[in-house]
């Protein structure tokens, strides 16, 4: 039941006065998009993320500079590198993600399928694990 973490190229539009790039929901994510947030002055050294999701999916695209992303379904850890506004994330429900190495004035926009809800987190690694591999 664990959708597969992967990368989305997303449509491009690239004309003498700069680029545009755009999300569609149903076309580029499967999911409707309810939250929209971005990170930024973000140290070049910080952890974001460090979490994982009940039901959450997510799409994460590097507007600007880039990062890495360390996933792990309870199996499998996998490494993306985003470093194209062109590409995005996908992340489903029961993946710990660590977002990690960002450039200096990396902008990370992330696409959510939902509010805000803080009991729909993860905190903690343990708690993820065990889910992940009931989940599984
Ligand atoms: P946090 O979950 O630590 O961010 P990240 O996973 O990107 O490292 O969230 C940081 C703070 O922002 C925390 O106090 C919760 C708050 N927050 C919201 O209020 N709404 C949101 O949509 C998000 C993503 C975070």
């Amino acid at each position: 039941r664990v959708k597969p973490c992967h990368i989305v190229e997303l449509p491009e539009f690239v004309d003498p006065r700069g680029s545009l790039s755009v999300v569609e929901a149903g076309k580029d994510v499967d999911f409707e998009i309810r939250r929209v947030y971005y990170l930024y002055d973000l140290p070049t050294t910080a952890i974001r993320g460090a979490h994982g999701h009940h039901h959450l999916e997510q799409l994460i695209i590097a507007v600007h500079g880039h990062f890495e992303v360390a996933v792990d379904d309870g199996f499998r850890k996998r490494r993306f590198s985003l470093t194209s506004p062109r590409q995005g994330l996908y992340i489903g429900p029961v993946i710990w993600r660590n977002l990690i190495n960002f450039s200096s004035g990396a902008v990370g926009l992330v696409l959510a399928s939902n509010h805000y809800d803080e009991s729909d987190y993860f905190r903690e690694y343990a708690d993820f694990l065990t889910a992940a591999r009931e989940y599984a």
